[in-house]
Order: C-alpha cells, then sequence, then structure tokens
C-alpha cells in the first residue's frame, strides 16, 4: 500500500489514482496523524501539493521521524517544499509564480526519472519554491524559473518533484509514478477484486454481528455500498429503498427485483401517491426539491422507527464527494445532497463508507466484481428530487407517466444507436408549455417535451451533445406517436453555464 498524506491540493484525488493504475493500493489521510502513517505500515509515502506556505505560521509539517522510517517517499509541490524545509533545505518566495505547462529539464540520472525524456512538459501551480536542498541532496530537475524543480537522497529513497505529475498535462508523469512504485518496492498486485475482498473482509471484522441500515437509492453507488455490506453481514443489513413515484420508467421495478438476488433485508416503501399529495399544486422547483426531500425524510424515519437502532448506517459516499465536502465532512454533505440528513434522527453509532476512496469509474468496477448488473452498474447520474424536478410546473401522475413514457423511448434510441457510452447524462423533460399541433385531421393543443442531453467530466460545467440527427428525428417521432398528451419535441442546445443540466 503507498500511502498518500493530504495537505489539500486541488489534484490530490488524481495521486491516489495513478498509483492504482499500477495495480498498487492506495488511501489517502489527512496530513497530522503520525502514529496512523506508522500503523498503515506503508511501502511509500507520497505527500501531496497545498495551499499552505511552509514559512506560514500555522502550516502543517510532516515531523522529521517520517523521513527516518526507512519508507521511500515522493513529495509534490507542497509536500516537495515541506520535504526541503524539515531536513534542513530553504523555501523562498519564487521570483515568477509559475502557473501552467513548462519545459523540465532532467539533470543526470534518477530512479525516478527511469525512460523520462529529457526535456519534457509538466504542469506547475506554484508561488514558493525550493531555494537550497537539504544535506545529502542532489538537484535532478530544473525549469527556466525554477532551478529545483525536482531533488533527492537516492540513498534514503527521498524525491521531491516541484511540478504535478499527477496531471494529465504533464507528459511523462504516468511514468514517474510507475518509478516511484518500483523505488517502493510494490508487487503491483491489486486490482478491483482484491479491493471487494479486502473490504468484505474489514467490514465483516469490524461490524461482526451489528446491525447496518442503507438508505438504497438504485443508484450507483449506494448500491455498490449495500451489496459490500451485504458480502459481508448477510441479513444483519437491512436496506430501505423509497420509491416515491418520481423514478424512470420500470426503475422501482428494476431495483427491487436485482436486490431480490441478495443476502440482506430489502424494504421497498411505495410512497409516490404520499409525495403526490405533498406536491399538489407545487410548481416552484426549490420548494418542490424541499417537499420531496423533507418527506423522504419522513417514510425513511417511520421505517427506521419499525426497525429500532441499528449499529451503522451506510453512506455509498464516494472521493468526488469528500473532496467537495472537505475531507472529514463528508457524511454530513452527501446525505444533505441526497436524503436530506438521515443521520440526524436515525439512532445509530457510526457511518461506514466502504466507497470513500474510490472514483466513480472504480465502484462501477467494483459493482461488476460483485456481480451488479450493467443496467445499475453503469447508470447515468439520477437527481435525489427524481421527475419531481424534470416537470415543470405543477406535478401529477399524468405527467410523471407522460414523461417517464418518453423518457424510456429517448434512452432506448440513444442506446440502439450506441451513442450512451460518449454521453455524461440525457434525459427527456416535460415543459409546461401547449402548442397547437396537426395529429391525422384534427388539430390538437397538447405538451412539449424537451430532450437533453451533455457532455462532462465534473457535472460542473457541461456543453450539449450534439446527437446524431437521425437519432433524435427517430426519437422525436417515436415520442409524439406513442405517447399520448405529446405532440412537440424540442432540443435541448443550451450549454451550463449559463443553463443547469436539469431542466427545472
Ligand atoms: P445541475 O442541474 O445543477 O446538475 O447542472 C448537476 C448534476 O447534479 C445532479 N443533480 C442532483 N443529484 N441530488 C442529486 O443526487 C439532487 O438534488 C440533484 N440535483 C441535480 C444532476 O442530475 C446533474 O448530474
Amino acid at each position: 500500500m503507498i500511502l498518500v498524506i493530504d495537505f489539500g491540493g486541488q489534484y490530490n484525488q488524481l495521486i491516489a489514482r495513478r498509483v492504482r493504475e499500477n495495480n498498487v493500493y492506495c488511501e489517502v489521510h489527512t496530513a497530522g496523524n503520525f502514529d496512523k502513517v506508522r500503523e498503515l505500515k506503508p511501502e511509500g509515502i507520497i505527500l501531496t501539493g497545498g495551499p499552505q506556505s511552509v514559512y506560514a505560521k500555522d502550516s502543517s509539517l510532516p515531523p522529521a521521524e517520517l523521513f527516518d522510517m526507512g519508507v521511500p517517499i515522493l513529495g509534490i509541490c507542497y509536500g516537495a517544499q515541506a520535504m526541503a524545509k524539515v531536513l534542513g533545505g530553504t523555501v523562498e518566495p519564487a521570483r515568477v509564480s509559475e502557473y501552467g505547462k513548462t519545459t523540465v529539464e532532467i539533470i543526470g540520472a534518477s530512479r525516478l526519472f527511469d525512460g523520462v525524456e529529457k526535456k519534457s512538459v509538466a504542469w506547475m501551480s506554484h508561488t514558493d519554491r525550493i531555494f537550497s536542498v537539504p544535506e545529502n541532496f542532489t538537484v535532478t530537475a530544473s525549469t527556466a524559473d525554477c532551478p529545483v524543480a525536482a531533488m533527492e537522497d537516492a540513498a534514503r529513497k527521498l524525491y521531491a518533484v516541484q511540478f504535478h505529475p499527477e496531471v494529465v498535462h504533464t507528459v511523462e508523469g504516468k511514468k514517474i509514478f510507475s518509478n516511484f512504485v518500483d523505488i517502493c518496492g510494490c508487487k503491483r498486485d491489486w486490482k478491483m477484486s482484491s479491493f471487494v475482498a479486502d473490504t468484505v473482509a474489514r467490514l465483516k471484522a469490524k461490524i461482526g454481528g451489528g446491525k447496518v441500515l442503507c438508505a438504497l437509492s438504485g443508484g450507483v453507488d449506494s448500491s455498490v455500498a449495500a451489496v459490500l455490506l451485504s458480502k459481508a453481514v448477510g441479513k444483519n443489513l437491512t436496506c430501505v429503498f423509497v420509491d416515491h413515484g418520481l423514478l424512470r420508467k420500470n426503475e422501482a421495478a428494476e431495483v427491487a427485483e436485482v436486490f431480490s438476488g441478495f443476502d440482506l433485508n430489502f424494504i421497498k416503501v411505495d410512497a409516490g401517491e404520499r409525495f403526490l399529495n405533498k406536491l399538489r399544486g407545487v410548481v416552484e422547483p426549490e420548494r418542490k426539491r424541499k417537499i420531496i426531500g423533507e418527506e423522504f425524510i419522513r417514510v425513511f424515519e417511520e421505517v427506521s422507527k419499525k426497525i429500532g437502532a441499528v449499529d451503522y448506517l451506510v453512506q455509498g459516499t464516494i472521493y468526488p464527494d469528500v473532496i467537495e465536502s472537505g475531507l472529514g465532512k463528508s457524511a454530513v454533505i452527501k446525505s444533505h445532497h441526497n436524503v436530506g440528513g438521515l443521520p440526524d434522527f436515525v439512532d445509530f453509532k457510526e457511518i461506514v463508507e466502504p466507497l470513500r476512496m474510490l472514483f466513480k469509474d472504480e465502484v462501477r468496477q467494483a459493482g461488476r466484481e460483485l456481480g451488479l448488473p450493467e443496467h445499475i452498474v453503469n447508470r447515468q447520474p439520477f437527481p435525489g428530487p427524481g421527475l419531481g424536478i424534470r416537470i415543470i410546473g405543477e406535478v401529477t401522475a399524468e405527467k410523471v407517466a407522460l414523461v417517464q413514457d418518453a423518457d424510456a423511448i429517448y434512452r432506448e434510441e440513444i442506446a440502439r444507436a450506441g451513442v450512451d457510452k460518449d454521453l455524461a447524462q440525457y434525459f427527456a423533460a416535460l415543459t409546461n408549455m401547449r402548442s397547437v399541433g396537426v395529429m391525422g385531421d384534427g388539430r390538437t393543443y397538447d405538451c412539449a417535451v424537451a430532450l437533453r442531453a451533455v457532455l462532462t467530466s465534473d457535472f460542473m460545467t457541461a456543453e450539449a451533445a450534439q446527437i446524431p440527427w437521425e437519432v433524435l428525428s427517430r426519437a422525436a417521432n417515436r415520442i409524439v406517436n406513442e405517447v399520448k398528451g405529446v405532440n412537440r419535441v424540442l432540443y435541448d442546445c443550451t450549454s451550463k453555464p449559463p443553463a443547469t443540466i436539469e431542466f427545472e
């Protein structure tokens, strides 16, 4: 295992990922707990970048003993400067702050740069720089503005780079991580199946005969978390799946069917009518969100009261959620985001988050290992409030059915054309527009459905996808022919910003 000690840098999530790409297990821990580092017995340690300056009064620096553990260490950016400072080198404000692509030149021979081009482009983002290296260190790379772009004490296997090898813009970055993994002597035998087996064993040892509760949404993260727990504790796990009636067509039945195949207690609550009653007459999207979120809590509360006290509550938090909410606070943020603060009223001792260290595609891989079907594993993101926010204006049972049918047709056509793999998210929404149409010989005055499809990797910004025209026109034709009450189909060409991905 390689341990990443996190000093708060924006690219830290990528470091763990680069290590795992080399089939080596990697965990990220916040800086500050040296006893924990020793306890984890890592084969290598990476000190990340971070926003602080090593000279700031309250900057967090690793203790000198860390470098005496005999474990190879790679310091990146702030991590490099921290290594220099703690071991007796000096760090100063850079003459020129370097941001972006810079040419790095390798000086002399270094195992860390084995097979790396002598001159290559690397990503820089720093305001301080190492001025003088500690005793026994040599400079192994430089840039025009940064004489110490890399340094090392090869005998002690201590390495430091000022640039960011984890970022794709650093052309030789992957090679550098691969070399570091070799320096650490890691066996490169970690696979997703080992993650699954290790996690199940760890959960079994931790939870023993304790009772576990999981709020299952049917999304990828909570499904994978639930199955991991089911493998570890079987019937001591209870999954509660609240069907708020605002799911996609057939989704509730599909989820129930999939989970009936696993060893766990599965409780499905059909609460569609309750939600519709609460939503009657409500048109404002934020109000709808609040109502759906609150009602979700009420339903979950009622069910969990029947279950009684549990020892653990499972959350499908994944690494990007941890980053989004700041390390250590993820549980709270995630529950607010999806199910509105469940931990506040459920009587439990501890939260378990078995996917905390994984990225979305790694979670999907774990899901496959666990035997979840592709339609769950590849599920696109779906908002907690569901179709309630994909219907503009008042939500009624008729409108839900209409948008479900239109959406199912659209998804079917997208999948048939094989373009689903290229899209981050795609769905149908129901506008509150009615307009005149002609069907047969008669006049209609019916609804307009909007189709949306976006490309994005972070969901913070997105662009409208250029779906092939024949796919759009086939979907539009089928929707007006097969879905009663629709006589017009529109395609949303707007990017985010200024629009959002959801159509609410
Ligand atoms: P927007 O519409 O804000 O959506 O551009 C960005 C991404 O977030 C999803 N989304 C939600 N996910 N609960 C969720 O779990 C929500 O309340 C929620 N609202 C939006 C949306 O589907 C898109 O992927």
